[in-house]
C-alpha cells in the first residue's frame, strides 16, 4: 500500500469485528511508528496497548459508568475551545450531521446520539486499543508531536489491513482507564484508539474536508 492509499483509506472506523489483532503485528506497527518526528527527538508519547482480559475489564468498568450516568472525570485538558467560532462551528455541525444521519439518527434525537456515542467506551467492538499518554510537563509543541505519532500509527495499521478510531472520548473516563493501566502520576491521558479489523456491515458516511483554498495558501513568486 502506498502512502496516498494509506492516507485516503484511513478513516475513523466505528465498527470492528472480534478477530484478534496479533501481538507481532502491533509490535511491528509500533516499532515503525517510533520513527515519527518530534522536536529535539523528545519522543514524548507513552503508549499502552491493551487487549484480552484487561481490555474487557476496562470496557466493563466504563460501560458501568455509562449505564450509571456517572459524571465525567475532572478534565486535564480542554477538548475544544468553549465557543467554536466560524468555520470550526460549521465543520463540527456538518460532521455531527454526517455521522448521525449515516446511522439513521435524527438531528434532535439526543438519546439515540448518546447511545451511538456510548459505543466509544466499548471501543466500537475492537479487540485492541492503544491509550496515548504524555508527560504533564510537556507543552503544545510536544502535544503536536503526539498527533504526528498517532497518525503514523494509524497509517501503518492501514498497511497491515487494520483500521482504527482515535478517541478523545476515553479522556472523560480517564480514572477508569488509569485503574486498569496504572500509569505513573506524571502522565496525562490524551486519547484512546480502537484498533482492529473493520466490520463492513456497519454503515458510515465518509466525512468530508474543506476545499483546499480554505486551509492552504500558496505564496508564489
Ligand atoms: C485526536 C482525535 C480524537 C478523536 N476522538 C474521537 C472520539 O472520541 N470518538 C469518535 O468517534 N471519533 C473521534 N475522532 C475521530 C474524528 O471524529 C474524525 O477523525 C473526523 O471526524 C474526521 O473523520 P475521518 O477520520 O473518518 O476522516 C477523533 C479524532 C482525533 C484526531
Amino acid at each position: 500500500m502506498d502512502v496516498y492509499e494509506a492516507v485516503t483509506s484511513r478513516r475513523a472506523v466505528r465498527g470492528f469485528t472480534d478477530r484478534p489483532v496479533p501481538r507481532q503485528v502491533l509490535e511491528r506497527v509500533l516499532s515503525a511508528a517510533a520513527w515519527a518526528p518530534s522536536g529535539s527527538n523528545l519522543q514524548p508519547w507513552r503508549a499502552y496497548v491493551v487487549t484480552g482480559g484487561p481490555l474487557a475489564e476496562l470496557k466493563r468498568r466504563a460501560g458501568e459508568r455509562v449505564v450509571a450516568a456517572d459524571p465525567w472525570d475532572e478534565r486535564e485538558y480542554e477538548m475544544y475551545p468553549p465557543a467554536l467560532k466560524s468555520p470550526y462551528h460549521e465543520r463540527r455541525s456538518a460532521f455531527g450531521h454526517e455521522r448521525y444521519s449515516a446511522l439513521g439518527i435524527e438531528r434532535d434525537d439526543w438519546e439515540a446520539r448518546q447511545r451511538a456515542a456510548a459505543a466509544n467506551w466499548d471501543c466500537f467492538g475492537a479487540p485492541a486499543a492503544l491509550f496515548c499518554y504524555i508527560d504533564r510537563d510537556m507543552g503544545r509543541p510536544q502535544w503536536s508531536d503526539i498527533g504526528m505519532y498517532l497518525q503514523t500509527v494509524m497509517l501503518l495499521l492501514r498497511a497491515e489491513g487494520l483500521h482504527s478510531c482515535p478517541q478523545m472520548a476515553w479522556s472523560v473516563y480517564r480514572q477508569t482507564v488509569a485503574e486498569v493501566l496504572s500509569p505513573p502520576d506524571e502522565l496525562v491521558l490524551f486519547c484512546g484508539m480502537s484498533i482492529g479489523f473493520e466490520d463492513v456491515t456497519v454503515g458510515y458516511a465518509r466525512t468530508g474536508r474543506a476545499p483546499l483554498a480554505e486551509t492552504v495558501t500558496f505564496v508564489e513568486g
